[in-house]
């Protein structure tokens, strides 16, 4: 894909600029990158911290293929940015917790958070994938759970550097999942996760629903976990929108 950067000084946030964009039909590859935003959105509706440091993107794509597999997109874009981070600050420590929350050491560095919208046929109109890492924010502004990149690495990368080889990673993982489908990504990551083999509670809005041990993820990024007395449940996620 074209990639087209589209960059602000502050938005109020880079999904909300790439929802506009992608209604007036901007096409796959144009990238939307804010230096901070006053009203970034995370997962379930909580707030998104994007103070100057950070690297704040959305990506739009337009897919061709079954809406029941856009799950996918934000898995791959786990895989992508880990991989990119790897390599940039030469580290094996970068993991993946389900779904998609990149942690260093066990802090979180990255959340996505990917929207999509069909059309009046049911097919995908647009995706979009919101993409947050703390490449470099000033410790005073991270609450215990989060870590800054270059601080843990003692580097320097400026945020525009680890985009360009995010989007490089992205493109070229997104490509051959168009091709060859998700097994290179299902099976990238799970070379990358911290989940599998772990004991887990599953919550929902804050309240456990149950718990067990993660025994697999299966094509849809759907984990399934084994209870201490041997169910077997599958959890999904990703978040839709009808018109
Ligand atoms: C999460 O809750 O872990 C997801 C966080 C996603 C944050 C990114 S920052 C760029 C994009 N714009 C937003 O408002 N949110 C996403």
């Amino acid at each position: 894909m074209k990639i087209q950067l589209k960059q602000f000084d502050v938005l109020q946030s880079t999904n909300v600029t790439a929802v506009a964009f992608a209604k007036d039909g901007a096409p796959e590859g144009t990238v939307i990158v804010a230096e901070r935003q006053n009203g970034g959105r995370g997962r379930r509706n909580r707030v998104w911290d994007s103070p100057l440091g950070g690297l704040w993107f959305t990506v739009i794509l337009r897919p061709h293929i079954d809406p029941q597999y856009v799950a996918q997109v934000t898995l791959l874009a786990g895989v992508a940015v880990a991989q990119a981070l790897r390599q940039i600050y030469q580290t094996d420590e970068i993991t993946i917790k389900w779904p998609n929350d990149l942690l260093l050491r066990g802090k979180k560095v990255c959340g996505i958070l990917s929207e999509m919208q069909l059309d009046e046929n049911g097919a995908i109109d647009y995706a979009i994938v919101g993409i947050g890492i703390n490449v470099a924010l000033n410790p005073e502004d991270l609450k215990g759970i989060a870590a800054s990149l270059n601080a843990s690495f003692n580097k320097n990368y400026t945020c525009g550097y680890v985009l360009d080889n995010i989007l490089r990673e992205f493109d070229f993982l997104y490509q051959q999942w168009l091709i060859k489908g998700a097994n290179i990504v299902i099976s990238l990551w799970k070379k990358l996760n911290c989940t599998l083999g772990k004991q887990v509670l599953v919550k929902d809005n804050d309240e456990v629903i149950f718990s067990g041990e993660v025994i697999s993820i299966d094509e849809t990024g759907a984990i399934i976990v084994r209870s201490k007395e041997g169910e077997l449940q599958s959890f999904d996620f990703g978040e839709i929108s009808i018109r």
